[in-house]
């Protein structure tokens, strides 16, 4: 059999990049996230889209979802190089999702449920690092020794997007257009929520299990 198809939905700060990260190494899958493939291409000239922007920093400074013909490009090229995948960040909304359903087929669709008063929190702490990406929360999930990746010993960072304001501002566009992306898939065989809200390990032995159980 091919490699599985697997797509992690879910609002900011519910884990997706956290249990990605693990299902790529689990089930021998590409992370494609679309949200890593902007932030590694803030400055890219998209002026000759002629769009309100002519980076996709701007959007993303704002909190805002950066324009579909710009990711479209991104998640199209990407699957194309991939064998199996999990999708992390995109669809964000219907129009992505119509698009998704036009260039491949889904075999899990995982839907990752967090409040929205534990996002915050969890946002305004994660830590990055700068080097690899990896995940860390000064409080939840602390590195060994304080703003030291274990990893690698690159530097931990804030992102951008991580002040109260903005997390706040994504909460919404989160739920205006990617909430009924969600709506859009419950109901097929593929979709399964999971309780986000639980720990790390937690959320991975459910989701882990929901993924074996269809691929
Ligand atoms: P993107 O990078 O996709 O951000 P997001 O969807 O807002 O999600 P996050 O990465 O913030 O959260 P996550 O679910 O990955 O959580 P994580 O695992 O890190 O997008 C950023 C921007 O890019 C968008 O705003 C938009 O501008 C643009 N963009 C991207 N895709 C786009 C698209 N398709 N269309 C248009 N624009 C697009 O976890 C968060 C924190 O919580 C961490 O600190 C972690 O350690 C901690 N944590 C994780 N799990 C747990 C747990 N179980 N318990 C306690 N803490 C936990
Ligand atoms: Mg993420
Ligand atoms: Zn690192």
């Amino acid at each position: 059999m091919s490699q599985p198809h697997i797509l992690l939905l879910g609002p900011p700060g519910a884990g997706k990049g956290t249990q990605s990260k693990r299902i790529a190494d689990r089930f021998d899958v590409e992370h494609v996230t679309t949200g890593d493939a902007l932030r590694a291409n803030k400055d890219m000239d998209i002026s000759d889209l002629d769009l309100e922007h002519d980076t996709p920093r701007e959007y993303m400074e704002a909190g805002e979802l950066v324009p579909d013909a710009v990711v479209n490009e991104i998640v199209k090229t990407a699957l194309e190089n991939a064998d199996g995948y999990v999708l992390d960040g995109y669809p964000r909304n219907l129009d992505q999702a119509e698009y998704l359903d036009s260039i491949t087929e889904l075999d899990v669709v995982a839907s990752l449920d967090v409040s929205t008063e534990e996002l915050v929190d969890r946002l305004t702490g994660r830590r990055v690092c700068d080097d690899c990406g990896a995940n860390y929360h000064v409080e939840f999930a602390p590195p060994e020794a304080d703003g030291v990746c274990d990893d690698c010993g690159g530097e931990l960072v804030q992102r951008e997007d991580d002040t109260e304001e903005t997390v706040r501002e994504r909460l919404r566009v989160f739920e205006e257009n990617t909430q009924p992306v969600i709506d859009f898939y419950e109901g097929e065989e593929a979709f399964v929520t999971i309780d986000g809200e639980q720990t790390p390990d937690e959320v991975w032995a459910d989701l882990e299990a929901a993924i074996e159980k269809r691929v």
